[in-house]
Protein backbone atom coordinates (compact mmCIF):
# COMPACT_ATOMS: atom_id res chain seq x y z
CA UNK A 1 0.00 0.00 0.00
CA UNK A 2 1.70 3.20 -0.94
CA UNK A 3 0.75 5.30 1.87
CA UNK A 4 1.98 2.26 4.31
CA UNK A 5 3.00 4.00 7.74
CA UNK A 6 6.29 1.39 6.70
CA UNK A 7 6.16 2.75 3.45
CA UNK A 8 9.91 2.10 2.44
CA UNK A 9 9.88 4.62 -0.33
CA UNK A 10 10.06 7.41 2.56
CA UNK A 11 13.46 6.52 3.53
CA UNK A 12 14.79 6.35 7.06
CA UNK A 13 18.44 7.21 8.30
CA UNK A 14 20.54 5.03 8.95
CA UNK A 15 21.78 5.98 12.33
CA UNK A 16 20.93 8.35 14.80
CA UNK A 17 24.21 10.43 14.33
CA UNK A 18 22.99 10.46 10.26
CA UNK A 19 19.89 12.36 11.71
CA UNK A 20 22.05 14.63 13.43
CA UNK A 21 23.95 15.54 11.17
CA UNK A 22 21.64 16.17 8.61
CA UNK A 23 19.67 18.13 10.93
CA UNK A 24 22.42 20.92 12.35
CA UNK A 25 23.46 20.64 8.78
CA UNK A 26 20.71 22.07 7.90
CA UNK A 27 20.60 24.53 10.46
CA UNK A 28 23.88 25.82 10.12
CA UNK A 29 23.89 27.57 6.80
CA UNK A 30 24.01 31.27 5.10
CA UNK A 31 21.83 32.10 8.45
CA UNK A 32 24.56 31.42 10.51
CA UNK A 33 27.32 33.34 8.44
CA UNK A 34 25.93 36.17 6.62
CA UNK A 35 22.51 36.66 7.91
CA UNK A 36 23.47 36.66 11.92
CA UNK A 37 26.40 38.74 11.26
CA UNK A 38 24.57 41.47 9.36
CA UNK A 39 21.34 40.81 11.88
CA UNK A 40 23.07 41.84 14.99
CA UNK A 41 25.25 44.59 13.69
CA UNK A 42 22.38 45.86 12.32
CA UNK A 43 20.51 45.62 15.68
CA UNK A 44 23.63 46.74 17.72
CA UNK A 45 25.89 44.26 18.56
CA UNK A 46 24.83 43.51 22.45
CA UNK A 47 21.25 44.92 22.04
CA UNK A 48 20.12 42.09 19.80
CA UNK A 49 21.95 39.07 22.32
CA UNK A 50 19.11 39.25 24.75
CA UNK A 51 16.44 39.30 22.28
CA UNK A 52 18.12 36.23 20.05
CA UNK A 53 18.72 34.11 24.07
CA UNK A 54 15.49 34.57 24.69
CA UNK A 55 14.12 33.67 21.29
CA UNK A 56 16.05 30.11 21.46
CA UNK A 57 14.15 29.67 24.56
CA UNK A 58 10.94 31.31 24.36
CA UNK A 59 10.39 29.82 20.75
CA UNK A 60 13.24 28.15 19.02
CA UNK A 61 13.59 25.04 21.47
CA UNK A 62 9.53 24.18 21.97
CA UNK A 63 9.11 24.69 18.30
CA UNK A 64 11.74 22.65 17.27
CA UNK A 65 10.16 19.98 19.64
CA UNK A 66 7.22 20.69 18.17
CA UNK A 67 8.52 19.87 14.46
CA UNK A 68 10.37 17.22 15.52
CA UNK A 69 7.54 15.82 17.09
CA UNK A 70 4.96 16.13 14.72
CA UNK A 71 7.51 13.75 12.16
CA UNK A 72 7.91 10.96 14.22
CA UNK A 73 4.44 10.84 15.37
CA UNK A 74 2.89 10.69 12.01
CA UNK A 75 6.08 9.75 10.03
CA UNK A 76 5.34 11.89 7.34
CA UNK A 77 6.03 15.05 5.73
CA UNK A 78 5.19 18.38 7.10
CA UNK A 79 1.59 19.13 4.71
CA UNK A 80 0.34 15.46 5.81
CA UNK A 81 1.31 15.78 9.20
CA UNK A 82 -1.06 18.82 10.27
CA UNK A 83 -3.79 17.33 7.92
CA UNK A 84 -3.75 14.05 9.92
CA UNK A 85 -4.10 16.41 13.47
CA UNK A 86 -6.01 19.16 12.09
CA UNK A 87 -7.89 18.36 8.77
CA UNK A 88 -7.76 20.62 5.62
CA UNK A 89 -7.32 24.09 7.36
CA UNK A 90 -3.94 22.61 8.87
CA UNK A 91 -2.98 20.76 5.55
CA UNK A 92 -3.09 23.73 3.70
CA UNK A 93 -0.83 25.81 6.47
CA UNK A 94 1.94 23.34 5.81
CA UNK A 95 1.83 23.38 1.73
CA UNK A 96 1.56 27.15 2.22
CA UNK A 97 4.81 26.72 4.16
CA UNK A 98 5.97 24.19 1.13
CA UNK A 99 5.65 27.11 -0.82
CA UNK A 100 7.16 30.01 0.65
CA UNK A 101 10.47 27.54 1.25
CA UNK A 102 10.39 27.31 -2.76
CA UNK A 103 10.67 30.57 -3.18
CA UNK A 104 13.51 31.07 -0.47
CA UNK A 105 15.57 28.01 -2.02
CA UNK A 106 15.00 29.67 -5.08
CA UNK A 107 17.36 32.74 -3.65
CA UNK A 108 19.03 31.07 -1.15
CA UNK A 109 20.71 29.19 -3.92
CA UNK A 110 21.47 32.45 -5.98
CA UNK A 111 23.43 33.11 -3.06
CA UNK A 112 25.16 30.29 -2.90
CA UNK A 113 25.73 30.67 -6.53
CA UNK A 114 27.61 33.95 -6.00
CA UNK A 115 29.35 32.76 -3.30
CA UNK A 116 31.19 29.77 -5.34
CA UNK A 117 31.98 33.02 -8.08
CA UNK A 118 33.91 34.44 -5.48
CA UNK A 119 35.29 31.09 -3.71
CA UNK A 120 36.90 30.61 -7.53
CA UNK A 121 38.01 34.35 -7.46
CA UNK A 122 39.64 33.65 -4.62
CA UNK A 123 41.92 31.62 -6.54
CA UNK A 124 42.38 33.72 -8.99
CA UNK A 125 41.99 37.19 -9.27
CA UNK A 126 39.93 38.62 -6.22
CA UNK A 127 42.84 39.84 -4.24
CA UNK A 128 44.99 41.36 -6.43
CA UNK A 129 45.22 44.98 -6.44
CA UNK A 130 43.47 47.00 -8.93
CA UNK A 131 41.78 43.94 -10.49
CA UNK A 132 38.90 43.88 -12.44
CA UNK A 133 39.74 41.29 -14.84
CA UNK A 134 38.20 38.83 -15.83
CA UNK A 135 35.18 40.44 -15.98
CA UNK A 136 34.06 43.80 -18.26
CA UNK A 137 34.09 46.27 -15.39
CA UNK A 138 31.32 47.50 -13.98
CA UNK A 139 33.19 49.55 -11.03
CA UNK A 140 36.75 49.90 -11.37
CA UNK A 141 38.80 50.41 -8.46
CA UNK A 142 39.03 53.70 -6.79
CA UNK A 143 42.85 52.94 -5.33
CA UNK A 144 44.07 51.06 -8.36
CA UNK A 145 47.02 49.41 -6.39
CA UNK A 146 44.51 47.52 -3.68
CA UNK A 147 42.22 44.90 -4.32
CA UNK A 148 38.89 45.43 -3.56
CA UNK A 149 36.42 42.88 -2.87
CA UNK A 150 33.74 45.27 -3.14
CA UNK A 151 34.50 46.12 -7.31
CA UNK A 152 35.17 42.43 -7.60
CA UNK A 153 31.74 41.36 -6.74
CA UNK A 154 29.92 43.92 -9.02
CA UNK A 155 31.97 42.96 -11.42
CA UNK A 156 31.05 39.34 -10.63
CA UNK A 157 27.88 39.73 -10.70
CA UNK A 158 26.94 42.15 -13.68
CA UNK A 159 28.06 38.87 -15.38
CA UNK A 160 26.52 35.74 -16.88
CA UNK A 161 29.03 33.68 -14.68
CA UNK A 162 26.90 33.54 -11.61
CA UNK A 163 23.98 32.23 -14.17
CA UNK A 164 26.87 29.06 -14.41
CA UNK A 165 27.41 28.74 -10.52
CA UNK A 166 23.90 28.45 -9.87
CA UNK A 167 23.10 26.01 -12.20
CA UNK A 168 26.41 24.09 -10.85
CA UNK A 169 24.51 24.49 -7.06
CA UNK A 170 21.31 23.14 -8.32
CA UNK A 171 23.40 20.09 -9.31
CA UNK A 172 25.15 19.44 -6.99
CA UNK A 173 21.77 19.79 -4.65
CA UNK A 174 20.37 16.99 -6.75
CA UNK A 175 22.82 14.93 -7.15
CA UNK A 176 22.48 14.95 -2.97
CA UNK A 177 19.21 14.31 -2.73
CA UNK A 178 18.93 11.60 -5.67
CA UNK A 179 18.64 8.65 -3.15
CA UNK A 180 16.87 10.63 -0.55
CA UNK A 181 18.46 10.01 3.28
CA UNK A 182 20.62 7.64 1.86
CA UNK A 183 22.89 10.41 -0.08
CA UNK A 184 22.18 12.66 2.18
CA UNK A 185 23.62 11.08 4.86
CA UNK A 186 26.78 10.43 2.82
CA UNK A 187 27.25 14.48 2.08
CA UNK A 188 26.32 15.62 5.67
CA UNK A 189 29.03 12.99 6.80
CA UNK A 190 31.98 14.78 5.01
CA UNK A 191 30.34 18.65 4.86
CA UNK A 192 29.38 19.25 8.84
CA UNK A 193 32.46 18.06 10.26
CA UNK A 194 34.69 20.25 7.69
CA UNK A 195 32.01 23.25 8.38
CA UNK A 196 32.72 22.85 12.08
CA UNK A 197 36.72 22.69 11.55
CA UNK A 198 37.13 25.82 8.71
CA UNK A 199 35.05 27.75 11.22
CA UNK A 200 37.36 26.75 14.28
CA UNK A 201 40.56 27.95 12.04
CA UNK A 202 38.66 31.32 10.89
CA UNK A 203 37.96 32.14 14.24
CA UNK A 204 41.21 31.46 15.51
CA UNK A 205 42.75 33.68 12.69
CA UNK A 206 40.60 36.31 13.76
CA UNK A 207 41.19 36.62 17.32
CA UNK A 208 45.09 36.48 16.82
CA UNK A 209 44.93 39.25 14.86
CA UNK A 210 45.58 42.95 16.90
CA UNK A 211 42.77 44.72 17.74
CA UNK A 212 40.34 41.33 16.99
CA UNK A 213 39.23 41.13 20.55
CA UNK A 214 37.13 44.39 20.48
CA UNK A 215 34.72 43.36 18.43
CA UNK A 216 33.88 40.26 20.35
CA UNK A 217 33.50 43.00 23.18
CA UNK A 218 30.66 44.80 20.69
CA UNK A 219 29.09 41.96 20.11
CA UNK A 220 28.99 41.05 23.83
CA UNK A 221 29.12 43.28 25.55
CA UNK A 222 24.48 43.55 26.55
CA UNK A 223 23.11 46.96 26.05
CA UNK A 224 19.94 46.94 28.05
CA UNK A 225 18.98 50.40 26.13
CA UNK A 226 18.63 48.87 22.31
CA UNK A 227 15.99 46.22 23.55
CA UNK A 228 13.21 48.29 24.16
CA UNK A 229 12.94 49.27 20.14
CA UNK A 230 10.42 46.12 18.82
CA UNK A 231 12.41 45.60 15.64
CA UNK A 232 15.18 44.57 17.09
CA UNK A 233 12.83 41.74 18.91
CA UNK A 234 11.44 40.78 15.54
CA UNK A 235 14.86 40.58 13.86
CA UNK A 236 15.78 38.65 16.29
CA UNK A 237 12.69 35.85 15.80
CA UNK A 238 13.03 35.56 12.44
CA UNK A 239 16.68 35.45 12.91
CA UNK A 240 16.02 32.09 14.88
CA UNK A 241 13.71 30.67 13.00
CA UNK A 242 15.40 30.75 9.53
CA UNK A 243 18.31 29.64 11.60
CA UNK A 244 16.77 26.98 13.02
CA UNK A 245 15.58 25.86 9.84
CA UNK A 246 11.63 26.06 11.57
CA UNK A 247 8.37 27.38 9.89
CA UNK A 248 9.30 25.88 6.75
CA UNK A 249 8.47 21.96 6.82
CA UNK A 250 12.42 20.76 6.79
CA UNK A 251 12.84 19.59 10.31
CA UNK A 252 9.11 17.60 10.25
CA UNK A 253 10.44 15.83 7.29
CA UNK A 254 13.71 15.22 8.46
CA UNK A 255 12.43 14.08 11.47
CA UNK A 256 10.22 11.88 9.67
CA UNK A 257 12.78 9.48 8.31
CA UNK A 258 13.53 8.38 12.24
CA UNK A 259 12.26 5.37 14.04
CA UNK A 260 9.03 6.52 15.92
CA UNK A 261 10.98 5.76 19.58
CA UNK A 262 13.18 8.79 18.73
CA UNK A 263 14.67 10.75 21.61
CA UNK A 264 13.22 14.42 20.06
CA UNK A 265 13.74 16.69 23.19
CA UNK A 266 17.32 15.31 23.52
CA UNK A 267 17.79 16.19 19.40
CA UNK A 268 16.19 19.02 19.41
CA UNK A 269 18.73 20.34 22.29
CA UNK A 270 21.71 18.82 20.46
CA UNK A 271 20.08 20.38 17.21
CA UNK A 272 19.52 23.85 18.51
CA UNK A 273 22.62 24.12 20.54
CA UNK A 274 24.74 22.84 18.06
CA UNK A 275 23.50 25.66 15.59
CA UNK A 276 23.51 28.77 18.37
CA UNK A 277 27.20 27.80 19.02
CA UNK A 278 28.55 27.35 15.58
CA UNK A 279 26.74 30.86 14.78
CA UNK A 280 28.07 32.30 17.91
CA UNK A 281 31.93 31.17 16.38
CA UNK A 282 30.79 32.81 12.91
CA UNK A 283 29.79 35.90 15.06
CA UNK A 284 32.96 36.49 16.80
CA UNK A 285 35.32 35.39 13.30
CA UNK A 286 33.30 38.29 11.95
CA UNK A 287 33.57 40.72 14.83
CA UNK A 288 36.84 40.45 15.52
CA UNK A 289 37.81 40.84 11.46
CA UNK A 290 35.38 43.97 11.37
CA UNK A 291 37.24 45.52 14.48
CA UNK A 292 40.73 44.37 13.48
CA UNK A 293 40.26 46.17 10.34
CA UNK A 294 37.87 48.74 11.30
CA UNK A 295 35.40 47.68 8.62
CA UNK A 296 32.29 49.77 8.11
CA UNK A 297 29.52 47.01 7.27
CA UNK A 298 26.82 49.62 5.98
CA UNK A 299 24.70 48.63 3.14
CA UNK A 300 22.30 45.71 2.31
CA UNK A 301 22.60 42.12 4.01
CA UNK A 302 25.08 40.76 1.58
CA UNK A 303 27.61 43.43 1.70
CA UNK A 304 28.78 42.27 5.04
CA UNK A 305 29.99 38.13 4.11
CA UNK A 306 30.65 39.37 0.37
CA UNK A 307 32.70 41.67 0.73
CA UNK A 308 34.08 43.81 3.82
CA UNK A 309 35.08 40.87 5.68
CA UNK A 310 36.84 39.64 2.17
CA UNK A 311 38.53 43.22 2.40
CA UNK A 312 39.49 42.11 5.36
CA UNK A 313 41.14 39.10 4.63
CA UNK A 314 43.11 40.95 1.95
CA UNK A 315 45.47 42.86 4.88
CA UNK A 316 46.01 39.45 6.28
CA UNK A 317 50.03 39.38 6.18
CA UNK A 318 50.25 36.01 4.59
CA UNK A 319 47.28 33.38 3.30
CA UNK A 320 45.44 35.92 1.94
CA UNK A 321 44.14 33.84 -1.13
CA UNK A 322 44.11 30.37 1.40
CA UNK A 323 41.93 32.22 3.79
CA UNK A 324 39.97 33.67 1.14
CA UNK A 325 39.35 30.59 -0.53
CA UNK A 326 38.64 28.92 3.02
CA UNK A 327 35.90 31.39 3.93
CA UNK A 328 33.80 30.66 0.65
CA UNK A 329 33.90 27.55 0.84
CA UNK A 330 32.50 27.31 4.28
CA UNK A 331 29.97 29.00 3.24
CA UNK A 332 29.52 27.08 -0.09
CA UNK A 333 29.56 24.03 2.40
CA UNK A 334 27.47 25.25 4.77
CA UNK A 335 24.88 26.64 2.46
CA UNK A 336 24.73 23.40 0.94
CA UNK A 337 23.90 21.60 4.10
CA UNK A 338 21.03 23.55 4.17
CA UNK A 339 19.86 23.81 0.52
CA UNK A 340 19.31 20.20 0.36
CA UNK A 341 17.29 20.28 3.63
CA UNK A 342 15.28 23.33 2.08
CA UNK A 343 14.29 21.36 -1.00
CA UNK A 344 13.42 17.99 0.87
CA UNK A 345 10.96 19.29 2.65
CA UNK A 346 8.89 19.99 -0.26
CA UNK A 347 10.53 17.06 -1.88
CA UNK A 348 9.27 14.67 0.85
CA UNK A 349 5.70 16.53 0.72
CA UNK A 350 4.45 15.78 -3.18
CA UNK A 351 6.00 12.43 -2.61
CA UNK A 352 3.61 11.58 0.32
CA UNK A 353 0.90 13.22 -1.19
CA UNK A 354 1.23 12.39 -5.06
CA UNK A 355 2.42 8.99 -4.25
CA UNK A 356 4.91 10.08 -6.97
CA UNK A 357 8.80 8.68 -7.05
CA UNK A 358 11.16 10.52 -5.73
CA UNK A 359 13.18 11.39 -9.06
CA UNK A 360 9.52 12.83 -10.57
CA UNK A 361 9.62 14.90 -7.10
CA UNK A 362 12.65 16.72 -7.64
CA UNK A 363 12.18 17.52 -11.58
CA UNK A 364 9.19 19.82 -10.24
CA UNK A 365 10.88 21.19 -8.06
CA UNK A 366 14.21 21.68 -10.33
CA UNK A 367 12.21 23.02 -13.51
CA UNK A 368 10.58 26.48 -11.35
CA UNK A 369 13.61 26.26 -9.08
CA UNK A 370 16.11 26.79 -11.38
CA UNK A 371 14.43 29.81 -13.18
CA UNK A 372 13.66 31.54 -10.31
CA UNK A 373 17.25 31.20 -8.90
CA UNK A 374 18.51 32.20 -12.39
CA UNK A 375 15.80 35.20 -12.37
CA UNK A 376 18.05 36.52 -9.23
CA UNK A 377 21.29 36.46 -10.65
CA UNK A 378 19.84 38.42 -14.13
CA UNK A 379 23.02 40.68 -14.70
CA UNK A 380 21.43 43.50 -15.96
CA UNK A 381 23.01 47.12 -14.24
CA UNK A 382 19.03 48.44 -13.30
CA UNK A 383 20.83 50.72 -10.73
CA UNK A 384 24.16 52.15 -11.83
CA UNK A 385 24.85 54.35 -8.76
CA UNK A 386 24.55 51.80 -6.08
CA UNK A 387 21.95 53.63 -4.09
CA UNK A 388 20.26 50.23 -3.56
CA UNK A 389 21.53 46.61 -5.52
CA UNK A 390 23.10 47.45 -8.86
CA UNK A 391 21.65 44.82 -10.55
CA UNK A 392 18.17 43.57 -11.65
CA UNK A 393 19.11 39.77 -10.07
CA UNK A 394 20.20 41.49 -6.89
CA UNK A 395 17.12 44.11 -6.56
CA UNK A 396 14.63 41.66 -7.38
CA UNK A 397 16.26 39.20 -4.33
CA UNK A 398 16.59 41.92 -2.52
CA UNK A 399 12.89 42.60 -2.17
CA UNK A 400 11.75 39.00 -1.78
CA UNK A 401 13.90 38.19 0.70
CA UNK A 402 12.15 41.38 2.68
CA UNK A 403 8.76 39.56 2.54
CA UNK A 404 9.84 36.26 2.48
CA UNK A 405 12.42 35.90 5.42
CA UNK A 406 10.10 38.26 7.45
CA UNK A 407 6.56 37.13 7.25
CA UNK A 408 6.58 33.18 5.76
CA UNK A 409 8.91 31.43 8.89
CA UNK A 410 7.14 33.46 11.53
CA UNK A 411 3.23 32.96 10.31
CA UNK A 412 3.97 29.68 9.83
CA UNK A 413 5.68 29.33 13.62
CA UNK A 414 2.41 30.86 15.22
CA UNK A 415 -0.33 29.11 12.93
CA UNK A 416 1.77 25.76 13.86
CA UNK A 417 1.53 26.27 17.66
CA UNK A 418 -2.05 27.10 17.65
CA UNK A 419 -3.01 23.98 15.20
CA UNK A 420 -0.78 21.78 17.61
CA UNK A 421 -1.53 24.15 21.09
CA UNK A 422 -5.38 23.91 20.27
CA UNK A 423 -6.84 21.47 17.63
CA UNK A 424 -4.41 18.43 18.67
CA UNK A 425 -3.63 19.44 22.38
CA UNK A 426 -0.28 20.38 23.31
CA UNK A 427 -0.65 17.74 25.77
CA UNK A 428 -1.04 15.04 23.28
CA UNK A 429 2.18 15.79 21.63
CA UNK A 430 3.91 16.39 25.22
CA UNK A 431 3.13 13.36 26.01
CA UNK A 432 4.47 11.61 22.77
CA UNK A 433 7.35 13.02 22.62
CA UNK A 434 7.61 12.24 26.64
CA UNK A 435 6.79 8.07 25.92
CA UNK A 436 10.62 8.43 24.41
CA UNK A 437 12.17 11.12 26.18
CA UNK A 438 15.34 11.41 28.43
CA UNK A 439 14.31 14.83 29.89
CA UNK A 440 10.68 14.78 30.63
CA UNK A 441 8.80 17.82 29.20
CA UNK A 442 6.61 19.39 32.19
CA UNK A 443 3.19 20.85 32.02
CA UNK A 444 4.96 24.23 30.94
CA UNK A 445 5.64 22.87 27.10
CA UNK A 446 1.79 23.22 26.68
CA UNK A 447 1.68 26.74 28.35
CA UNK A 448 4.47 27.63 25.94
CA UNK A 449 3.02 25.98 22.48
CA UNK A 450 -0.68 26.97 23.37
CA UNK A 451 0.10 30.83 25.02
CA UNK A 452 3.69 31.85 24.98
CA UNK A 453 4.83 31.53 21.36
CA UNK A 454 1.45 32.32 19.82
CA UNK A 455 1.67 35.74 21.87
CA UNK A 456 4.88 36.40 21.20
CA UNK A 457 4.91 35.38 17.12
CA UNK A 458 1.38 37.22 16.97
CA UNK A 459 2.53 40.37 18.92
CA UNK A 460 5.73 41.06 16.63
CA UNK A 461 3.55 39.65 13.42
CA UNK A 462 1.16 42.57 13.74
CA UNK A 463 4.12 45.13 14.97
CA UNK A 464 5.97 44.80 11.65
CA UNK A 465 2.69 44.87 9.68
CA UNK A 466 1.50 47.95 11.27
CA UNK A 467 5.54 49.33 11.00
CA UNK A 468 5.55 48.19 7.28
CA UNK A 469 2.64 49.86 6.03
CA UNK A 470 3.28 52.84 7.58
CA UNK A 471 6.09 53.47 5.54
CA UNK A 472 6.75 53.21 1.71
CA UNK A 473 6.29 50.26 0.48
CA UNK A 474 9.64 48.26 1.05
CA UNK A 475 12.01 49.50 -1.72
CA UNK A 476 10.38 51.77 -3.32
CA UNK A 477 12.66 54.71 -2.47
CA UNK A 478 15.13 53.16 -4.63
CA UNK A 479 15.43 54.63 -8.34
CA UNK A 480 15.54 51.69 -10.39
CA UNK A 481 14.36 53.55 -13.60
CA UNK A 482 12.16 51.22 -15.80
CA UNK A 483 12.54 48.71 -13.08
CA UNK A 484 10.49 50.73 -10.85
CA UNK A 485 7.67 48.27 -10.89
CA UNK A 486 10.32 45.68 -8.82
CA UNK A 487 8.89 46.31 -4.75
CA UNK A 488 5.34 46.85 -5.98
CA UNK A 489 4.82 43.26 -7.92
CA UNK A 490 7.44 41.38 -5.52
CA UNK A 491 4.97 41.00 -2.66
CA UNK A 492 1.96 40.49 -4.94
CA UNK A 493 3.95 37.47 -6.84
CA UNK A 494 4.70 36.00 -3.26
CA UNK A 495 1.59 36.32 -1.32
CA UNK A 496 -0.60 35.38 -4.07
CA UNK A 497 2.07 32.79 -5.76
CA UNK A 498 2.09 30.50 -2.34
CA UNK A 499 -1.60 30.92 -1.64
CA UNK A 500 -2.50 29.94 -5.13
CA UNK A 501 0.00 27.16 -4.71
CA UNK A 502 -0.97 25.99 -1.58
CA UNK A 503 -5.01 25.68 -2.13
CA UNK A 504 -3.74 23.73 -5.36
CA UNK A 505 -2.38 21.25 -3.35
CA UNK A 506 -4.60 20.92 -0.32
CA UNK A 507 -7.67 21.25 -2.07
CA UNK A 508 -6.90 19.36 -5.83
CA UNK A 509 -5.82 16.50 -4.51
CA UNK A 510 -6.75 14.07 -1.36
CA UNK A 511 -5.12 12.04 0.48
CA UNK A 512 -5.11 8.25 -0.19
CA UNK A 513 -7.15 6.94 2.90
CA UNK A 514 -5.50 4.88 5.61
CA UNK A 515 -6.12 3.56 8.95
CA UNK A 516 -5.64 6.85 11.68
CA UNK A 517 -5.97 4.57 14.20
CA UNK A 518 -2.54 3.10 13.09
CA UNK A 519 -0.70 6.78 13.63
CA UNK A 520 1.32 6.17 16.39
CA UNK A 521 0.27 9.29 18.21
CA UNK A 522 -3.56 7.44 18.56
CA UNK A 523 -2.05 4.85 20.70
CA UNK A 524 -2.17 5.10 24.33
CA UNK A 525 0.38 8.08 25.81
CA UNK A 526 0.20 7.68 29.01
CA UNK A 527 1.38 10.05 31.56
CA UNK A 528 4.36 8.77 32.50
CA UNK A 529 6.11 10.37 35.49
CA UNK A 530 4.19 13.38 37.58
N1 LIG B 1 18.82 27.30 8.62
C1 LIG B 1 19.35 27.61 7.35
C2 LIG B 1 20.42 28.67 7.52
O1 LIG B 1 20.70 29.13 8.59
C3 LIG B 1 18.32 28.05 6.35
C4 LIG B 1 17.09 27.21 6.31
C5 LIG B 1 15.89 27.74 6.74
C6 LIG B 1 17.14 25.90 5.86
C7 LIG B 1 14.75 26.97 6.77
C8 LIG B 1 16.00 25.12 5.86
C9 LIG B 1 14.81 25.66 6.30
O2 LIG B 1 21.02 29.07 6.57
Amino acid sequence: MANDLSSPNRGVWNSKLGFILAASGSAIGLGNIVFFASNAYQFGGGAFYLPYFFALFALGIPVMILEFGLGTMTRRSFPEALYRIGGRKAEFVGWWSIAAAGFITMYYIAILGWALGMMFGALGTLFEGGATAPFTPFLTPTAPDDPSAMVYFFNLITTWWPMVCVLVIWALNILILIKGTKTIEAAVRIFVPLMWVFMIVLIIRGLTLPGGTDGVLYLFTPDFEGISDPSVWKGAFSQMFFSLSLGLGTMTAYASYLPKDADQVNNSLLVSFMNCGFEFLAGVAIFSLLFAFSLNPAGTTLSLSFFVIPEGLAEFPWGVRLFGFLFFFLIVIAGLTSSISLIEGPASALIDKLGITRGKALTFILIPGVVGSLCYTLPMIIDPDLSGNGTLGLSLLDVMDHWAFNYSLLTVGLLECLMVGWVLGADTLRRAVNQHSKFYLGRWFNVMIKFIAPLLLGGVLVWSLVAEFSQPLYGSLVDLGSFNWIPNVIPFVWFFGTIAFAAYLTFGRTYPPYDLDSLPFREATPETSA
